[in-house]
Protein backbone atom coordinates (compact mmCIF):
# COMPACT_ATOMS: atom_id res chain seq x y z
CA UNK A 1 0.00 0.00 0.00
CA UNK A 2 1.23 3.60 -1.10
CA UNK A 3 2.36 5.69 1.76
CA UNK A 4 2.88 9.74 1.71
CA UNK A 5 6.43 11.16 3.25
CA UNK A 6 6.32 14.62 4.54
CA UNK A 7 8.80 17.35 5.95
CA UNK A 8 7.08 19.71 7.32
CA UNK A 9 7.73 23.07 7.91
CA UNK A 10 7.78 24.68 5.05
CA UNK A 11 5.00 27.52 4.46
CA UNK A 12 3.01 26.53 1.32
CA UNK A 13 3.59 29.25 -1.38
CA UNK A 14 1.92 29.64 -5.02
CA UNK A 15 -1.58 28.67 -6.53
CA UNK A 16 -3.53 25.56 -6.45
CA UNK A 17 -6.44 24.93 -9.11
CA UNK A 18 -9.65 23.14 -7.59
CA UNK A 19 -11.01 20.45 -9.07
CA UNK A 20 -14.84 19.64 -9.93
CA UNK A 21 -16.38 18.27 -6.32
CA UNK A 22 -16.23 14.85 -5.94
CA UNK A 23 -20.10 14.54 -3.89
CA UNK A 24 -21.17 16.03 -7.11
CA UNK A 25 -19.98 13.86 -9.11
CA UNK A 26 -21.27 10.66 -7.62
CA UNK A 27 -24.96 12.13 -7.99
CA UNK A 28 -24.68 13.14 -11.36
CA UNK A 29 -23.13 9.69 -12.35
CA UNK A 30 -26.04 7.90 -11.24
CA UNK A 31 -28.74 10.20 -12.46
CA UNK A 32 -27.33 9.05 -15.78
CA UNK A 33 -29.46 5.87 -15.38
CA UNK A 34 -32.55 7.88 -15.73
CA UNK A 35 -32.35 8.08 -19.28
CA UNK A 36 -31.77 6.21 -22.34
CA UNK A 37 -30.09 9.25 -23.83
CA UNK A 38 -26.13 9.94 -23.12
CA UNK A 39 -25.17 12.31 -20.48
CA UNK A 40 -22.28 14.50 -20.70
CA UNK A 41 -20.23 15.97 -17.37
CA UNK A 42 -17.20 18.03 -17.46
CA UNK A 43 -15.03 18.84 -14.49
CA UNK A 44 -15.22 15.94 -13.22
CA UNK A 45 -12.22 14.94 -10.99
CA UNK A 46 -10.22 12.22 -11.50
CA UNK A 47 -10.37 9.85 -7.86
CA UNK A 48 -10.83 6.32 -6.90
CA UNK A 49 -14.45 7.28 -6.06
CA UNK A 50 -15.34 8.45 -9.42
CA UNK A 51 -14.00 5.22 -11.18
CA UNK A 52 -15.41 2.71 -8.63
CA UNK A 53 -19.06 4.63 -9.82
CA UNK A 54 -18.14 4.06 -12.73
CA UNK A 55 -17.32 0.64 -12.41
CA UNK A 56 -20.60 0.05 -10.72
CA UNK A 57 -22.53 2.06 -13.42
CA UNK A 58 -20.71 0.37 -16.12
CA UNK A 59 -21.87 -3.50 -14.68
CA UNK A 60 -25.58 -1.94 -14.91
CA UNK A 61 -25.23 -1.67 -18.61
CA UNK A 62 -23.79 1.63 -18.57
CA UNK A 63 -21.64 2.80 -21.92
CA UNK A 64 -18.91 5.32 -20.24
CA UNK A 65 -16.94 7.22 -22.35
CA UNK A 66 -14.31 9.36 -21.22
CA UNK A 67 -13.11 12.45 -22.26
CA UNK A 68 -10.07 13.51 -21.76
CA UNK A 69 -10.39 11.47 -18.14
CA UNK A 70 -8.24 10.25 -16.33
CA UNK A 71 -6.23 13.24 -16.61
CA UNK A 72 -5.60 16.39 -14.48
CA UNK A 73 -7.54 19.19 -15.27
CA UNK A 74 -10.72 19.44 -16.96
CA UNK A 75 -12.02 15.22 -17.28
CA UNK A 76 -15.13 14.53 -19.13
CA UNK A 77 -17.39 11.32 -18.89
CA UNK A 78 -20.29 10.76 -21.29
CA UNK A 79 -22.49 8.15 -20.10
CA UNK A 80 -25.12 6.41 -21.99
CA UNK A 81 -27.54 3.92 -20.26
CA UNK A 82 -29.51 3.18 -23.40
CA UNK A 83 -29.58 -0.97 -22.37
CA UNK A 84 -30.01 -1.14 -18.59
CA UNK A 85 -28.71 -4.60 -18.53
CA UNK A 86 -28.56 -5.81 -14.67
CA UNK A 87 -30.44 -4.23 -11.88
CA UNK A 88 -28.32 -5.36 -9.15
CA UNK A 89 -25.64 -3.57 -7.21
CA UNK A 90 -24.17 -6.10 -5.86
CA UNK A 91 -21.98 -6.25 -2.40
CA UNK A 92 -18.30 -6.06 -3.22
CA UNK A 93 -19.23 -2.92 -5.36
CA UNK A 94 -21.31 -0.91 -2.65
CA UNK A 95 -19.06 -1.47 0.11
CA UNK A 96 -16.74 -0.11 -1.16
CA UNK A 97 -18.14 2.97 -1.43
CA UNK A 98 -21.46 4.18 0.39
CA UNK A 99 -22.64 6.35 -2.51
CA UNK A 100 -22.93 3.57 -4.69
CA UNK A 101 -26.42 3.11 -3.14
CA UNK A 102 -27.45 5.91 -4.99
CA UNK A 103 -28.25 3.92 -7.90
CA UNK A 104 -31.62 2.32 -6.26
CA UNK A 105 -33.91 5.59 -6.50
CA UNK A 106 -32.60 5.74 -10.42
CA UNK A 107 -32.75 2.19 -11.25
CA UNK A 108 -36.34 1.30 -9.92
CA UNK A 109 -37.72 4.71 -11.50
CA UNK A 110 -36.18 3.91 -14.66
CA UNK A 111 -36.84 0.15 -14.74
CA UNK A 112 -39.69 -0.58 -11.96
CA UNK A 113 -36.52 -2.92 -10.45
CA UNK A 114 -33.34 -2.84 -8.06
CA UNK A 115 -31.11 -4.88 -6.10
CA UNK A 116 -28.85 -3.11 -4.25
CA UNK A 117 -26.71 -4.06 -1.46
CA UNK A 118 -27.08 -2.52 2.13
CA UNK A 119 -24.00 -0.64 2.32
CA UNK A 120 -23.01 -1.64 5.72
CA UNK A 121 -21.20 0.16 8.70
CA UNK A 122 -18.50 2.80 7.79
CA UNK A 123 -15.36 4.06 10.06
CA UNK A 124 -17.38 7.08 10.86
CA UNK A 125 -20.34 5.59 12.59
CA UNK A 126 -23.55 3.26 11.60
CA UNK A 127 -24.93 5.81 8.43
CA UNK A 128 -28.06 3.56 7.79
CA UNK A 129 -30.15 4.42 4.07
CA UNK A 130 -33.81 4.45 6.67
CA UNK A 131 -34.57 7.67 5.04
CA UNK A 132 -33.95 6.37 1.75
CA UNK A 133 -36.25 3.01 1.90
CA UNK A 134 -39.07 5.35 4.02
CA UNK A 135 -38.97 7.48 1.10
CA UNK A 136 -38.71 5.37 -1.78
CA UNK A 137 -41.78 3.39 -0.15
CA UNK A 138 -43.75 6.84 0.48
CA UNK A 139 -43.13 6.68 -3.60
CA UNK A 140 -45.19 3.20 -4.53
CA UNK A 141 -41.73 1.39 -4.09
CA UNK A 142 -42.30 -2.24 -2.29
CA UNK A 143 -39.23 -3.07 -0.71
CA UNK A 144 -37.92 -5.90 1.22
CA UNK A 145 -34.46 -6.09 2.98
CA UNK A 146 -33.21 -10.16 2.36
CA UNK A 147 -29.71 -11.59 1.92
CA UNK A 148 -28.13 -8.41 2.97
CA UNK A 149 -29.74 -6.69 -0.08
CA UNK A 150 -32.96 -3.93 -0.65
CA UNK A 151 -34.75 -5.54 -3.67
CA UNK A 152 -37.11 -3.20 -4.73
CA UNK A 153 -40.09 -3.40 -6.85
CA UNK A 154 -42.19 -1.05 -8.69
CA UNK A 155 -44.26 -2.86 -11.10
CA UNK A 156 -46.70 0.26 -11.71
CA UNK A 157 -43.89 2.60 -11.51
CA UNK A 158 -43.71 5.58 -8.62
CA UNK A 159 -46.23 8.09 -7.68
CA UNK A 160 -45.29 11.36 -6.33
CA UNK A 161 -45.68 12.02 -2.59
CA UNK A 162 -44.73 14.20 0.44
CA UNK A 163 -41.88 13.63 1.85
CA UNK A 164 -40.74 15.07 5.47
CA UNK A 165 -37.45 14.15 6.49
CA UNK A 166 -36.90 14.29 10.04
CA UNK A 167 -33.12 15.17 10.38
CA UNK A 168 -31.62 16.54 6.89
CA UNK A 169 -29.62 14.08 4.68
CA UNK A 170 -28.05 14.92 1.80
CA UNK A 171 -27.74 11.13 0.33
CA UNK A 172 -31.22 10.41 1.06
CA UNK A 173 -32.34 14.18 -0.89
CA UNK A 174 -30.35 13.24 -3.76
CA UNK A 175 -32.02 9.81 -3.81
CA UNK A 176 -35.52 10.74 -3.86
CA UNK A 177 -34.98 14.21 -5.37
CA UNK A 178 -33.77 11.20 -8.54
CA UNK A 179 -36.41 8.95 -7.85
CA UNK A 180 -39.15 11.61 -8.14
CA UNK A 181 -38.09 13.11 -11.22
CA UNK A 182 -39.96 10.02 -12.90
CA UNK A 183 -42.89 9.36 -10.19
CA UNK A 184 -46.09 10.35 -11.66
CA UNK A 185 -47.84 13.70 -10.56
CA UNK A 186 -46.39 15.80 -7.61
CA UNK A 187 -43.88 15.41 -5.04
CA UNK A 188 -42.26 17.93 -2.40
CA UNK A 189 -39.42 16.90 -0.48
CA UNK A 190 -39.41 18.98 2.67
CA UNK A 191 -36.34 19.74 5.13
CA UNK A 192 -34.36 18.73 2.25
CA UNK A 193 -30.44 18.94 2.72
CA UNK A 194 -29.39 22.27 0.78
CA UNK A 195 -25.96 21.38 0.19
CA UNK A 196 -24.71 23.28 -3.41
CA UNK A 197 -24.12 19.66 -4.37
CA UNK A 198 -27.65 18.91 -4.40
CA UNK A 199 -28.61 22.14 -6.24
CA UNK A 200 -26.06 20.81 -8.99
CA UNK A 201 -27.45 17.82 -9.19
CA UNK A 202 -31.12 19.40 -9.95
CA UNK A 203 -30.03 22.02 -12.06
CA UNK A 204 -28.69 18.78 -14.07
CA UNK A 205 -31.56 17.12 -13.56
CA UNK A 206 -33.88 19.96 -14.96
CA UNK A 207 -31.26 20.15 -18.40
CA UNK A 208 -32.40 16.70 -18.86
CA UNK A 209 -35.84 17.86 -18.69
CA UNK A 210 -37.18 17.24 -14.93
CA UNK A 211 -39.32 19.56 -13.11
CA UNK A 212 -38.15 21.06 -10.03
CA UNK A 213 -39.19 23.81 -8.05
CA UNK A 214 -37.10 25.69 -5.06
CA UNK A 215 -33.78 24.43 -6.24
CA UNK A 216 -31.04 26.13 -3.49
CA UNK A 217 -34.29 25.89 -0.53
CA UNK A 218 -35.21 23.04 2.12
CA UNK A 219 -38.59 22.64 -0.02
CA UNK A 220 -37.93 20.90 -3.23
CA UNK A 221 -41.12 20.60 -5.15
CA UNK A 222 -41.13 17.99 -8.69
CA UNK A 223 -43.49 17.58 -11.37
CA UNK A 224 -42.55 14.04 -11.92
CA UNK A 225 -41.91 13.63 -16.10
CA UNK A 226 -43.18 10.42 -18.17
CA UNK A 227 -39.00 10.29 -19.34
CA UNK A 228 -35.51 12.15 -18.97
CA UNK A 229 -33.92 13.23 -22.18
CA UNK A 230 -29.71 13.65 -22.44
CA UNK A 231 -27.94 16.80 -21.11
CA UNK A 232 -24.41 18.89 -21.20
CA UNK A 233 -23.80 18.91 -17.72
CA UNK A 234 -19.96 21.21 -16.50
CA UNK A 235 -20.06 20.25 -12.33
CA UNK A 236 -19.61 22.68 -9.74
CA UNK A 237 -15.81 22.92 -7.79
CA UNK A 238 -15.07 20.87 -4.83
CA UNK A 239 -15.79 22.93 -1.92
CA UNK A 240 -14.29 20.28 0.81
CA UNK A 241 -11.16 20.56 -1.67
CA UNK A 242 -11.50 24.11 -1.47
CA UNK A 243 -11.42 24.52 2.44
CA UNK A 244 -8.60 21.91 2.84
CA UNK A 245 -6.45 24.01 1.05
CA UNK A 246 -7.52 27.15 2.87
CA UNK A 247 -6.75 25.10 6.20
CA UNK A 248 -3.17 23.49 4.80
CA UNK A 249 -2.24 27.10 3.46
CA UNK A 250 -3.30 28.67 7.08
CA UNK A 251 -1.55 26.02 8.75
CA UNK A 252 1.64 26.40 7.79
CA UNK A 253 1.40 30.02 7.52
CA UNK A 254 1.50 30.44 4.09
CA UNK A 255 0.72 32.61 0.86
CA UNK A 256 -1.75 30.80 -1.41
CA UNK A 257 -4.31 31.73 -4.17
CA UNK A 258 -6.85 28.84 -5.09
CA UNK A 259 -8.43 29.30 -8.57
CA UNK A 260 -11.23 27.69 -10.04
CA UNK A 261 -13.61 27.53 -7.08
CA UNK A 262 -16.54 29.10 -5.76
CA UNK A 263 -16.08 31.47 -2.58
CA UNK A 264 -19.83 31.18 -1.61
CA UNK A 265 -19.95 27.71 -0.85
CA UNK A 266 -17.24 27.94 1.78
CA UNK A 267 -19.14 31.18 3.64
CA UNK A 268 -19.06 29.32 6.91
CA UNK A 269 -15.14 28.77 6.63
CA UNK A 270 -14.29 31.65 5.78
CA UNK A 271 -16.21 33.58 8.70
CA UNK A 272 -14.20 30.78 11.29
CA UNK A 273 -10.87 30.95 9.96
CA UNK A 274 -11.56 34.93 9.70
CA UNK A 275 -11.74 34.82 13.71
CA UNK A 276 -8.49 32.47 13.76
CA UNK A 277 -6.57 35.22 12.62
CA UNK A 278 -6.44 34.36 8.38
CA UNK A 279 -6.67 36.74 5.75
CA UNK A 280 -9.12 35.35 3.24
CA UNK A 281 -9.24 38.04 -0.13
CA UNK A 282 -11.97 36.44 -2.24
CA UNK A 283 -12.64 36.89 -6.35
CA UNK A 284 -15.29 35.38 -8.36
CA UNK A 285 -13.65 32.13 -8.74
CA UNK A 286 -10.62 32.35 -6.61
CA UNK A 287 -9.62 32.41 -3.13
CA UNK A 288 -5.98 34.10 -1.59
CA UNK A 289 -4.98 32.70 1.75
CA UNK A 290 -2.30 34.13 4.06
CA UNK A 291 -1.93 34.99 8.00
CA UNK A 292 -2.74 38.56 9.13
CA UNK A 293 -0.70 38.33 11.80
CA UNK A 294 1.91 36.36 13.29
CA UNK A 295 0.14 32.94 14.67
CA UNK A 296 -3.45 31.66 14.62
CA UNK A 297 -5.82 32.20 17.51
CA UNK A 298 -8.55 29.33 18.56
CA UNK A 299 -11.47 29.31 17.90
CA UNK A 300 -14.48 27.17 18.48
CA UNK A 301 -16.42 25.22 15.76
CA UNK A 302 -19.68 23.20 15.59
CA UNK A 303 -20.50 21.14 12.51
CA UNK A 304 -24.26 21.41 11.03
CA UNK A 305 -25.80 20.73 7.14
CA UNK A 306 -25.16 23.37 4.84
CA UNK A 307 -24.91 26.23 5.29
CA UNK A 308 -23.24 25.49 8.41
CA UNK A 309 -19.99 24.73 8.94
CA UNK A 310 -19.51 21.29 7.06
CA UNK A 311 -18.54 17.73 8.68
CA UNK A 312 -15.98 16.93 6.03
CA UNK A 313 -13.68 19.86 7.00
CA UNK A 314 -14.27 18.94 10.81
CA UNK A 315 -11.00 16.92 10.60
CA UNK A 316 -8.69 19.50 8.85
CA UNK A 317 -9.83 22.49 11.25
CA UNK A 318 -8.59 20.19 14.19
CA UNK A 319 -5.43 20.16 12.84
CA UNK A 320 -4.91 23.83 12.06
CA UNK A 321 -5.97 24.18 15.44
CA UNK A 322 -3.20 22.24 16.98
CA UNK A 323 -0.75 24.92 17.00
CA UNK A 324 -3.16 27.93 17.25
CA UNK A 325 -2.99 29.54 20.68
CA UNK A 326 -5.75 29.10 23.38
CA UNK A 327 -8.31 26.33 23.35
CA UNK A 328 -10.67 25.22 20.54
CA UNK A 329 -14.05 23.64 20.64
CA UNK A 330 -15.24 21.58 18.04
CA UNK A 331 -18.40 19.80 18.06
CA UNK A 332 -19.50 17.09 15.74
CA UNK A 333 -23.03 17.22 14.89
CA UNK A 334 -23.65 15.44 11.75
CA UNK A 335 -21.80 11.73 12.31
CA UNK A 336 -21.35 9.90 15.51
CA UNK A 337 -17.67 8.60 15.80
CA UNK A 338 -15.82 10.97 13.62
CA UNK A 339 -12.58 11.84 16.31
CA UNK A 340 -10.30 8.98 14.47
CA UNK A 341 -7.97 11.28 13.65
CA UNK A 342 -7.56 12.37 17.36
CA UNK A 343 -5.33 9.59 18.58
CA UNK A 344 -2.83 10.47 15.65
CA UNK A 345 -3.02 14.09 16.01
CA UNK A 346 -1.92 13.15 19.75
CA UNK A 347 0.76 10.97 18.68
CA UNK A 348 2.26 13.95 17.10
CA UNK A 349 2.47 16.10 19.94
CA UNK A 350 -1.47 17.89 19.96
CA UNK A 351 -3.37 18.38 23.46
CA UNK A 352 -6.87 17.10 22.33
CA UNK A 353 -9.39 15.81 25.06
CA UNK A 354 -12.83 14.20 23.28
CA UNK A 355 -16.00 14.02 25.64
CA UNK A 356 -19.07 13.03 23.57
CA UNK A 357 -19.46 14.53 20.03
CA UNK A 358 -16.90 17.10 21.47
CA UNK A 359 -13.41 17.52 20.94
CA UNK A 360 -11.17 20.53 23.49
CA UNK A 361 -8.27 21.30 21.44
CA UNK A 362 -5.01 22.91 23.56
CA UNK A 363 -2.99 25.01 21.04
CA UNK A 364 0.74 23.17 21.14
CA UNK A 365 4.06 25.36 20.36
CA UNK A 366 5.10 22.75 17.94
CA UNK A 367 3.67 19.59 16.27
CA UNK A 368 6.57 16.44 15.83
CA UNK A 369 6.44 14.23 12.36
CA UNK A 370 5.52 10.37 13.15
CA UNK A 371 3.97 7.80 11.17
CA UNK A 372 0.29 7.62 11.33
CA UNK A 373 -2.59 6.47 9.45
CA UNK A 374 -6.38 7.08 9.57
CA UNK A 375 -9.56 5.16 8.29
CA UNK A 376 -11.11 7.46 6.50
CA UNK A 377 -10.56 10.35 3.33
CA UNK A 378 -10.73 13.64 5.51
CA UNK A 379 -8.89 12.42 8.66
CA UNK A 380 -6.33 11.30 6.59
CA UNK A 381 -6.02 14.37 5.11
CA UNK A 382 -6.15 15.90 8.37
CA UNK A 383 -3.07 14.20 9.06
CA UNK A 384 -1.04 15.17 6.12
CA UNK A 385 -2.21 19.02 6.77
CA UNK A 386 -0.31 18.24 10.32
CA UNK A 387 2.49 16.22 8.60
CA UNK A 388 2.94 19.91 7.00
CA UNK A 389 3.34 21.83 9.78
CA UNK A 390 4.83 19.51 12.34
CA UNK A 391 9.07 19.49 12.72
CA UNK A 392 10.48 16.53 11.41
CA UNK A 393 9.55 13.66 8.74
CA UNK A 394 5.25 12.24 9.07
CA UNK A 395 4.65 9.08 6.82
CA UNK A 396 1.09 8.68 6.48
CA UNK A 397 -0.30 5.17 5.57
CA UNK A 398 -2.97 4.12 3.61
CA UNK A 399 -2.82 6.63 1.28
CA UNK A 400 -6.08 4.70 -0.69
CA UNK A 401 -8.18 7.00 1.25
CA UNK A 402 -6.75 10.23 0.48
CA UNK A 403 -6.82 9.23 -3.30
CA UNK A 404 -10.84 8.73 -2.96
CA UNK A 405 -10.97 12.29 -2.60
CA UNK A 406 -8.44 14.32 -3.26
CA UNK A 407 -7.07 14.46 -6.99
CA UNK A 408 -3.17 14.96 -7.61
CA UNK A 409 -2.71 16.18 -3.91
CA UNK A 410 0.80 15.58 -3.59
CA UNK A 411 1.26 17.71 -6.93
CA UNK A 412 -0.64 20.09 -5.86
CA UNK A 413 0.98 20.75 -2.57
CA UNK A 414 4.91 19.98 -4.18
CA UNK A 415 3.73 22.84 -6.88
CA UNK A 416 3.68 25.11 -3.33
CA UNK A 417 6.65 24.70 -2.16
CA UNK A 418 6.13 21.50 0.39
CA UNK A 419 7.99 18.89 0.74
CA UNK A 420 5.92 16.04 -0.05
CA UNK A 421 6.15 12.38 -1.48
CA UNK A 422 4.40 9.14 -2.40
CA UNK A 423 6.35 6.15 -1.30
CA UNK A 424 5.01 3.65 -3.78
CA UNK A 425 4.03 -0.23 -2.40
CA UNK A 426 7.18 -1.53 -1.50
CA UNK A 427 9.41 1.56 -1.26
C1 LIG B 1 -22.80 12.97 2.29
C2 LIG B 1 -21.40 13.15 1.76
C3 LIG B 1 -20.41 13.09 2.90
C4 LIG B 1 -20.78 14.09 3.99
C5 LIG B 1 -22.24 13.93 4.40
C6 LIG B 1 -22.70 15.02 5.36
C7 LIG B 1 -21.49 12.27 -0.49
C8 LIG B 1 -21.10 11.21 -1.44
N1 LIG B 1 -21.11 12.11 0.79
O1 LIG B 1 -22.86 11.68 2.87
O2 LIG B 1 -19.10 13.37 2.39
O3 LIG B 1 -19.96 13.89 5.13
O4 LIG B 1 -23.09 13.98 3.25
O5 LIG B 1 -22.50 16.28 4.81
O6 LIG B 1 -22.09 13.27 -0.86
N2 LIG B 1 -28.59 9.09 8.14
C9 LIG B 1 -29.52 8.22 8.67
N3 LIG B 1 -30.38 7.57 7.81
C10 LIG B 1 -30.34 7.75 6.46
C11 LIG B 1 -29.38 8.65 5.93
C12 LIG B 1 -28.53 9.30 6.78
O7 LIG B 1 -29.59 8.04 9.88
O8 LIG B 1 -31.13 7.13 5.75
C13 LIG B 1 -27.67 9.84 9.05
C14 LIG B 1 -26.20 9.50 8.85
O9 LIG B 1 -25.83 8.37 9.58
C15 LIG B 1 -25.54 10.79 9.36
C16 LIG B 1 -26.54 11.87 8.95
O10 LIG B 1 -27.76 11.21 8.72
O11 LIG B 1 -25.43 10.76 10.75
C17 LIG B 1 -26.15 12.66 7.71
O12 LIG B 1 -25.85 11.77 6.69
P1 LIG B 1 -26.05 12.12 5.14
O13 LIG B 1 -26.26 13.59 5.00
O14 LIG B 1 -27.07 11.21 4.57
O15 LIG B 1 -24.62 11.74 4.55
P2 LIG B 1 -24.27 11.00 3.22
O16 LIG B 1 -25.24 11.37 2.15
O17 LIG B 1 -23.98 9.58 3.49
Amino acid sequence: MDRMRIIGGVPLEGTIPIGGAKNAALPLMAASLLSDETLRLENVPDLADVAAMANLLAQHGVDIERGEWPGPGDGCLELSAAHITSVTAPYDLVRKMRASVLVLGPLVARCGRARVSLPGGCAIGTRPIDLHINGLRKFGVEIELSGGYVEARAPKGLHGAEIVFPFVSVGATEQLLMAATLAEGESVLINAAREPEIGDLAECLVKMGARIDGVGSDRLHVTGVGRLHGAVHRIIPDRIETGTFIMAAAATGGDVRLTHTRPDFVTAVIRRLDGAGIELTTAEDSIRVRRRGDGLDGVDVTTEPYPGYPTDLQAQFMALMTTARGVSLITETVFENRFMHVPELARMGANITVQGASALVRGVPRLIGAPVMATDLRASVSLVIAGLVAEGETVINRVYHLDRGYERLEDKLAACGARIERLRDGA
